[in-house]
Order: C-alpha cells, then sequence, then structure tokens
C-alpha cells in the first residue's frame, strides 16, 4: 500500500514563489509516490482578521493555484479544512493534549505577535489544530517548508503523548522537506523568509505577478558584494537564494547553474533568472485562470471534502472512543 501523506496550505493571500519551491511544486512531484491529501486551510487564515469577500476568492484561487500547477483530482485528495467537521473536533482534543509552555515556544507565534497589541487565542493555539489536520488523515509523513518544521514536531509529540495516555490511536507522521528549496528567501532581505505578509512587495514574488512584475522584481533583488557568480550561502546568501530559485525553476542542478554563468555577471545571470522565472509561472498562471474562469475547482473541493470527511470521521471516531467521549450519535460507535 502507498503511504500517505497530507500538508496544507493557508488561502491568507496570493501564494508566493517561496509556497510554490517550497511546497506545490514538491506535492505535485509525490503525487503518485504517495496517497495524498491536501488542504486550503481557512480555519488557520482565520487566525488573523480577513474580509469575508476577499477570503471567499483566496479560497478558490488557493485551490485552482494547486490546480494549476498540476495537481491532479485523478490522483490525489484536495479540500478546504472548514468542509470537513473532524477537523475543528479534533483540533480543540489536540489543543487540550498541547500544553501552555509547548505553545508557547513556537516560533511562528512569536514572530507573528511580536509588536501586536492584542492577537487571537486561534493564534496561539494554531499548532493544535494543524497537528489535528495531519493525524486525521493516518499521515506517514507531511511535505512542508523549513518554517513549518518545528509544527510537525510538536505534532509527532502530542500523538505520542496522546498514545501514551489512551493506546496505540495516531500515527506519528515525518515532516517531509526538501534539502534545498525549502526555505526561499526575500529577495529583499536573504535572512528573512519570502512570505505574502511581507508589508514590502519586492520582497516577494506572487504567482499573479506579471512578467514585468517579475523581471522588475529580480532585477531590483539585492546581492551581495562581488562579481562572481558563486553558490556560499554563508557568505553570500542573497546569491545563494537567486541560485536555488534558478536552479528549482530550469530544473537545472546548483552546480550546473553557477558552471553556465562562470566569468558572467550579475546583471546577466538575473536576466536569465527573469526568464527561467517567468517561464515557470506562465502555465501555472494560465491554468488558473482557466480553472476559476470555468470553474471546475467548484467539484474537485466537493468531491474531495467528501473524501477527506469519509478518511477523517473514522479516525475522529477511533480517538472519541479511546478517550471515553460519547459516540451516541454514532450507530456504530455507542459503547456505554
Ligand atoms: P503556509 O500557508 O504559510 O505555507 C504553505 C507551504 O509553503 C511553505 N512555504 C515556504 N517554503 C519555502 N520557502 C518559503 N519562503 C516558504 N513560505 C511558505 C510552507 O512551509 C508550507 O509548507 N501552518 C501551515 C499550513 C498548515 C499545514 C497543516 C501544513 C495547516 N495545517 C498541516 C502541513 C500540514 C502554513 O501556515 O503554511
Amino acid at each position: 500500500m502507498r503511504k500517505r501523506v497530507f500538508s496544507g496550505v493557508q488561502p491568507s493571500g496570493i501564494l508566493t514563489l517561496g509556497n510554490y519551491l517550497g511546497a506545490i511544486k514538491r506535492f505535485v512531484e509525490i503525487q503518485d509516490e504517495f496517497e495524498a491529501f491536501y488542504c486550503v486551510v481557512d480555519y488557520h487564515a482565520i487566525t488573523v482578521p480577513q474580509p469575508p469577500e476577499s477570503l471567499r476568492s483566496q479560497i478558490a484561487r488557493t485551490a485552482a493555484f494547486m490546480l494549476g500547477a498540476g495537481l491532479d483530482p485523478e490522483k490525489m485528495t484536495l479540500f478546504v479544512q472548514s468542509d470537513v467537521p473532524a477537523h475543528t473536533q479534533l483540533g480543540w482534543i489536540m489543543e487540550c493534549t498541547a500544553t501552555f509552555g509547548e505553545l508557547s515556544r513556537m516560533t511562528q507565534f512569536k514572530d507573528k505577535s511580536q509588536g501586536k497589541e492584542s492577537v487571537s487565542g486561534g493564534l496561539f493555539t494554531y499548532p493544535a489544530l494543524m497537528a489535528a489536520d495531519i493525524l486525521l488523515y493516518d499521515a506517514d509523513a507531511v511535505p512542508v517548508g523549513e518554517d513549518q518544521k518545528q509544527h510537525v514536531e510538536l505534532c509527532r509529540d502530542l500523538a505520542e503523548r496522546f498514545n501514551s495516555r489512551f493506546g496505540s490511536v495516531l500515527k506519528v507522521p515525518e515532516p517531509l522537506i526538501a534539502e534545498t528549496g525549502a526555505r526561499i528567501m526575500s529577495l529583499q532581505d536573504p535572512h528573512k523568509k519570502m512570505s505574502k505578509s511581507d508589508p514590502n512587495p519586492s520582497g516577494y514574488i506572487s504567482l499573479a505577478d506579471s512578467k514585468d512584475d517579475i523581471a522588475k522584481k529580480i532585477r531590483r533583488a539585492v546581492t551581495d558584494s562581488g562579481r562572481e557568480v558563486a553558490y556560499d550561502p554563508e557568505e553570500k546568501p542573497a546569491l545563494a537564494n537567486l541560485i536555488t530559485i534558478f536552479s528549482h525553476c530550469s530544473g537545472r542542478s546548483i552546480d550546473e547553474v553557477v558552471a553556465a554563468y562562470e566569468g558572467k555577471g550579475y546583471a546577466e545571470f538575473k536576466k536569465d533568472l527573469a526568464e527561467v522565472v517567468v517561464e515557470a509561472l506562465t502555465p501555472v498562471q494560465a491554468r488558473h485562470d482557466a480553472i476559476v474562469a470555468d470553474g471546475s475547482y467548484v467539484e474537485v473541493l466537493r468531491e474531495g471534502a467528501r473524501r477527506a470527511h469519509e478518511v477523517s470521521s473514522t479516525v475522529l471516531r477511533r480517538v472519541k472512543e479511546a478517550m471515553g467521549l460519547s459516540l451516541f450519535i454514532d450507530p456504530e460507535g455507542v459503547r456505554i
């Protein structure tokens, strides 16, 4: 039997090249090897305020970008989190399994709450919901970018704690993180990850950016001192990030990219990089636009939610039964 993967993407803005290279492109690459469940995690997005109209359209566009990138409804399951009730139900149980100390140590919470006068309780408990997302599908592995590693580690700890209290109920998943491309950095600051919430749009390439925008942002991207196109993440992190982007968008290895630009300057490298990024994103954008226009994502998400509900409700029933929670509504599950 194929191993299972689960992963989620927030519909909190237009996806970036970081989301694409660190996660979605890999989701596509592994959809044959694994039985894959991919989720547009709208409950995670509302940990910060979202205007209803824009949330609705972001959910559709996120799904359309994922399909446009090559996810195939014949091969994998794609669904929206809030269509499947077990997520918030197991989410609560995981909140009661996690400790305040553990949640307080999550670096993403520290980053996102820093300097804010008021943050929602959901922003704090979010990793417990993420753990529930994964555990509901008995996932063997979780393909994510580097920034989500700590959350997957917490998910493992929670599953192990739950199992030690209630017996062997939950599958303990492994993070699946690529060696390169798992941390695409901002084009303006190579010490910050590329993020759709960056207030400076020059820092990120969005999947909806035009050819001209992409070329302009790459032209303006910071580079390190020197003239040689050399891959040195310690000494030349900005250039190393651009070389990584080049490599992933072109399918050429880092060594091949470096060799191709020996003796050439940054300007030529950047010009070609813009072309390579545009070539990688243009077909994704075209398919996204077609999928939004014809509405074909609706049936995919509907069928995906049915399948996700089938799997997740079985795992939830197992969890409730192990804990002694009520199953009176479930004809097969009544135990008292
Ligand atoms: P999110 O929506 O921030 O990002 C979606 C995926 O994109 C990856 N990613 C990156 N990879 C490389 N470089 C970057 N600059 C970059 N930015 C984002 C993320 O690592 C992620 O894999 N908490 C998750 C969503 C989530 C989830 C889950 C993931 C909810 N439940 C269960 C896995 C399993 C998040 O906020 O991802």
